[in-house]
């Protein structure tokens, strides 16, 4: 029989029972000093038919926060929290992973330890306006980070990555997309560097490949994904060559024979043609995840074409938490309100009608 969405796979150590991966999500809903709370809990635990979840995007560290009432996997009261999900997940039979992040740049003092600047891998102020508890207020230039300081951020990704371990998630996915840290090394438009971490390719993806070897080396390659988005240009990001940039990263990832590599396959709000997705996939041996505006007949297209081997859905999920039972009985699916993705109460996070409801 030809594989579909509903054919069971492994992606490494991870077991998945269908191919349908709901999407990382920044919801804002986390309570007091970033801890996962009750609602927080049900949210996921409503959503435990996927195949796997992948968390919101999780701050690493105090300095890596860059938007209100995110939660963190830096303290114990974190895991504490974290592994309520993760024990409300396993229990319905789901797989859950957890999204380690650092903003770099896409923050704003009002949001850091001491109005601290925002670090970045250079001092190259982005377009437009961070979200902080006191509404939208434009960018700072950030502080460009010194090469003796990366081994500190290396050694947050590791006891997040330990930390994750701890709180029962089934593996971690290592953020390097949509224009935090890692994607502010990687493409051009952010790395002025001319130390050994700016330039060549080889040197602007050094930090993403020490963070993801240090990150294996705690938690074994078959519980690591990582994420990459090579030509959204959100959080006004750019490269000079894309195509190249991400054909080389892709390349060299696969000496870490990781669970799979993520990819949101073109700008945010939309398909783009100028990068050849199929060409870079090929590049990869190991499992992909491909995201972005796949419905149910594109993404059995692609895992029957041998593109994919999972794929990743976002909106869908927030309006639909039985998404797979939906998809698998061709059922109406529910509207997503926009209104309600970023921060609020239960309203448009835990009330989305079930099929059965
Ligand atoms: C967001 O909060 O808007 C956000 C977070 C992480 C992403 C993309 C968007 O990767």
């Amino acid at each position: 029989m030809a594989l579909d969405l509903f054919s069971a796979v492994n992606l490494g150590s991870i077991s998945l029972k269908n191919r349908m991966v709901m999407a990382p999500l920044t919801r804002n809903r986390a309570a007091e000093g970033g801890v996962p709370q009750p609602m927080n809990v049900t949210y996921y635990e409503q959503r435990a038919s996927a195949g796997l979840i992948i968390t919101e995007a999780t701050p690493i560290s105090v300095m890596a926060h860059g938007y209100p009432a995110l939660p963190g996997i830096y303290t114990d009261a974190q895991v504490a929290g974290w592994k309520k999900v993760t024990d409300a997940v396993h229990a319905k039979g789901g797989k859950i992973v957890i999204q380690l992040w650092h903003v770099g740049r896409i923050s704003h003092p009002t949001l850091l330890p001491n109005g601290a600047l925002p670090v970045a891998p250079s001092a190259v102020k982005p377009a437009g306006q961070a979200f902080t508890y006191q509404g939208l207020v434009d960018y700072v230039e950030p502080r460009a980070l010194d090469a003796n300081e990366l081994p500190a951020i290396v050694a947050d990704y590791v006891h997040a990555a330990q930390s994750a371990l701890a709180a029962g998630f089934d593996g971690v996915e290592i953020h390097a997309a949509n224009g935090y840290l890692i994607d502010q090394f990687l493409r051009d438009g952010s790395n002025k560097r001319t130390d050994n971490y700016g330039g060549s390719f080889e040197n602007r993806a050094r930090f993403l490949m020490e963070v993801t070897k240090a990150v294996v080396d705690v938690a074994g390659a078959d519980k690591v994904g990582i994420r990459i988005s090579p030509v959204n240009p959100f959080n006004d990001m750019h490269d000079s060559n894309p195509q190249a940039l991400f054909n080389y990263v892709t390349s060299a990832l696969n000496q870490f024979n990781l669970a799979y590599l993520h990819t949101i396959e073109g700008d945010m709000s939309g398909q783009d043609n100028s990068f050849d997705f199929v060409a870079m996939r090929q590049l990869f041996k190991g499992s992909y995840m491909a995201n972005l505006g796949y419905d149910k007949a594109r993404g059995n297209a692609a895992i029957a074409s041998g593109h994919a081997d999972v794929i990743a859905y976002g909106v869908p999920f927030i309006a639909n938490p039985d998404l797979v039972e939906r998809y698998r009985t061709n059922a109406p699916l529910n509207e997503a309100d926009s209104s309600t993705f970023y921060g609020g109460t239960e309203k448009g996070y835990t009330d989305y009608p079930f099929l059965s409801a």
